[in-house]
């Protein structure tokens, strides 16, 4: 697969894959993108879009007759159509509202959740984008997950029974281990409890083909979140599907511009529609370069990405746990999760080895908590997060207990993958060069030579 010709072409998209850095030693790095989960590159033909959108469309959409903005409203308003086809989801009976970020749009779910009465049901896997939003809301009860990482489904009717939910709020796939609950299991759970899902797509969304299903089927997913900077678009677009019913049943999450069909001194009447939640201009190129990059994905077809990420990563996972001193997070089989791998390597910080892995060998990981305490916490068997708590409150700066996270991508080959579990290897044999990154160095590296 990584040799096809429409792979070369695909990775031939991406110029980072040819970029090099002077690392602090001095010594030039290829770089090997490996965290894909933070945010992926655009490809040369979007970032074209893109480029094309600002030089030659540059105008603010839905209110001008001019050529320029009814051209930019033209390609803004097709974003709506791609997004929901992209997903699956019903056009007749779905809102899809653009934000910055996946953050802002589960937010945005949470607040037009925010009047109907029962608490909401998070699991314990969940980025705190799909945790703190609710929190401030309302009463949220954590379904557990167990040993290996998973979600336990029998905690999660216990509890649908045992209170009244109006919500379930789950990741689509975790940014921690790439576990993938079975989002259409939870969906007919929840509704036959009388509550809503709403998923977390910010991972999922440009790794496995995904179909919401029809607001008839028992099994829908009625509100769902992604962002296009971890879906190969540029930063700053992002966009929440929601059933239209629910939107027009709130205020707008941030009334002002655009929001309205009139207002008086005294007396407002509120859009309905997109409009309602979308206070202000919007990112214009970005939802048109969003829009063009889920096109692109569904062109090149999202099952021949789930089998080449999947390839690489059964080429890796059992490699990487077979190494003395590496311990993987979570026992979950790679047929189960995304291309994510975090770990930890013994006599390193997480921040060690990362910074080890970027200055030696050019590989990008990710390292820390990544946003996913309660999980992190699990999954590292902390018996005292209370202590970790109160340090951190004395001291900010105090050491937090993390790990490494290398994420697959597209145009990640198998040599990027054996280059990892090379280095990885290396590190763990040397338990020694953990000394050669220090937290306080301020030794950087250079910009891309
Ligand atoms: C699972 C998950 N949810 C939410 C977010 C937040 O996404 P954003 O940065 O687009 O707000 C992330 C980001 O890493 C994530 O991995």
């Amino acid at each position: 697969m990584q040799t096809t010709d429409k792979f070369l072409r695909i990775r031939g998209e991406f110029p980072v894959t040819n970029a090099t850095f002077v690392s602090p030693g001095g010594a030039t790095r290829k770089i090997i993108y490996l965290d894909h989960g933070a945010s992926t590159h655009p490809p040369s033909s979007i970032l074209d879009i893109y480029r094309d959108v600002l030089e030659h469309y540059y105008a603010n959409i839905h209110r001008g007759n001019h050529y320029l903005s009814q051209k930019a409203s033209q390609l803004f308003d097709e974003v709506t159509e791609t997004v929901l086809n992209f997903i699956g989801a019903d056009h007749d009976k779905n809102e899809v509202i653009f934000t910055m970020n996946t953050t802002t749009a589960i937010d945005i779910a949470s607040h037009i959740m925010r009047d109907e009465e029962g608490i909401v049901l998070v699991s314990e896997m969940e980025h705190h984008s799909n945790d703190l939003p609710h929190r401030r809301r309302g009463e949220v009860v954590k379904i557990l997950v167990d040993n290996d990482g998973r979600l336990d489904y029998n905690d999660l009717e216990e509890k649908l029974k045992r209170n009244k939910v109006k919500l379930v709020a789950i990741t689509g796939a975790s940014n921690v281990t790439g576990y993938l609950p079975d989002i259409h299991a939870i969906a007919r759970l929840a509704h036959q409890h009388g509550a809503k899902i709403l998923v977390d797509a910010a991972q999922l969304l440009a790794h496995k083909k995904v179909d919401v299903k029809s607001s008839e089927a028992d099994d829908h997913i009625d509100f769902f979140a992604a962002a296009g900077h971890k879906a190969y678009a540029p930063f700053g677009a992002a966009f929440l599907v929601a059933p239209r019913q629910s939107c027009d049943a709130t205020t707008p999450y941030i009334p002002g511009g655009g929001t309205v069909q009139f207002v008086t001194n005294a007396k407002v009447i509120w859009a309905e529609g997109q409009d309602r939640h979308s206070g202000g201009t919007p990112n214009i190129p970005g939802v048109i370069a969003l829009g063009k990059a889920l096109n692109w994905l569904d062109e090149i077809g999202m099952d021949w990405v789930r089998e080449h990420e999947l390839e690489l990563l059964r080429s890796t996972d059992q490699r990487l746990r077979s190494i003395e001193g590496v311990k993987m997070l979570g026992n979950i089989t790679p047929d189960e999760r995304l291309g994510v791998c975090s770990f930890n390597i013994d006599g390193y910080h997480d921040e060690q080895a990362s910074l080890v892995l970027n200055n030696d060998f050019g590989i990008a990981t990710r390292n820390g908590c990544f946003c996913a305490h309660p999980y992190m916490i699990r999954l590292l068997d902390i018996n005292d997060p209370e202590r970790i708590f109160d340090e951190l409150v004395a001291n900010s700066e105090a050491l937090k207990p993390g790990a490494v996270r290398a994420t697959i991508g597209i145009f990640n080959n198998q040599a990027d993958m054996d280059l990892l579990v090379e280095a990885v290897t290396e590190l763990a044999a040397h338990p020694e060069w953990a000394e050669r990154a220090s937290f306080t160095s301020d030794a950087q590296c250079n910009d891309y030579a």
